[in-house]
C-alpha cells in the first residue's frame, strides 16, 4: 500500500508548521496517509515545537511535544506527493528550490487547499501572543478540513 504524502512548510518549523501536521494528522487515516512538516530556515533544527503551539494543540486533543524541527531539502520534492506553504515567503523559497514544474505543481498555499487561488496567508504568530497561536489554530482547523476531505475524495 503506497501512503500519499503530505509536507506541511513555515519558515521555523516550530509554530505554525508542526501545528499543521498534528492537525491534519488527526483528521486522516493512517493506513493511507503520512503528514510531515519542515522549515524553510535552519532556525530550529532538531528543536520541539514552540510551548504555546503544544498547549493550544493539547487542548484541542492532540500532542505535537514530541516533533522535532528539521529543514526542508530537495529530496522532499520526490518523497512528498502534497506540500503546503503558510505564506508568500515560504512559497517563493520552497519553488525557487524546485527543479522542474513537476516539483512546482506540488506546492499549494495552505489556506488555499488543492483547489483556491487566493494565496492567503496564516500569519507568522512567533512574536504574538497566546490569542495568535490561538487564532493560527482555528485557520489551521478550518483549513485541514478542508485538504482532509479534498484528499479523501480523490
Ligand atoms: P514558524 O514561526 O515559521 O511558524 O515556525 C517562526 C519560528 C521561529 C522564527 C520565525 C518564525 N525565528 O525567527 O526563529
Amino acid at each position: 500500500m503506497v501512503k500519499t504524502k503530505i509536507l506541511m512548510i513555515c519558515l521555523g518549523n516550530i509554530c505554525r508548521s508542526p501545528l499543521a501536521e498534528g492537525i491534519l494528522r488527526s483528521k486522516l487515516d493512517e493506513r493511507y496517509f503520512e503528514v510531515d512538516s519542515a522549515g524553510t530556515s535552519n532556525y530550529h533544527i532538531g528543536d520541539t515545537p514552540d510551548q504555546r503551539s503544544i498547549e493550544v494543540a493539547r487542548k484541542n486533543g492532540i500532542d505535537i511535544s514530541k516533533l522535532t524541527g528539521r529543514q526542508f531539502q530537495k529530496s522532499d520534492f520526490d518523497d512528498f506527493d502534497y506540500i503546503f506553504v503558510m505564506d508568500k515567503s515560504n512559497y517563493k523559497n520552497i519553488v525557487y528550490m524546485a527543479r522542474n514544474q513537476s516539483d512546482k505543481n506540488k506546492v499549494f498555499y495552505l489556506m488555499d487547499g488543492l483547489s483556491g487561488t487566493t494565496q492567503a496567508e496564516v500569519p507568522d504568530p512567533y512574536y504574538g501572543d497566546k490569542n495568535d497561536f490561538r487564532n493560527v489554530f482555528t485557520m489551521l482547523n478550518k483549513a485541514c478540513d478542508v485538504i482532509a476531505r479534498e484528499l479523501t475524495a480523490q
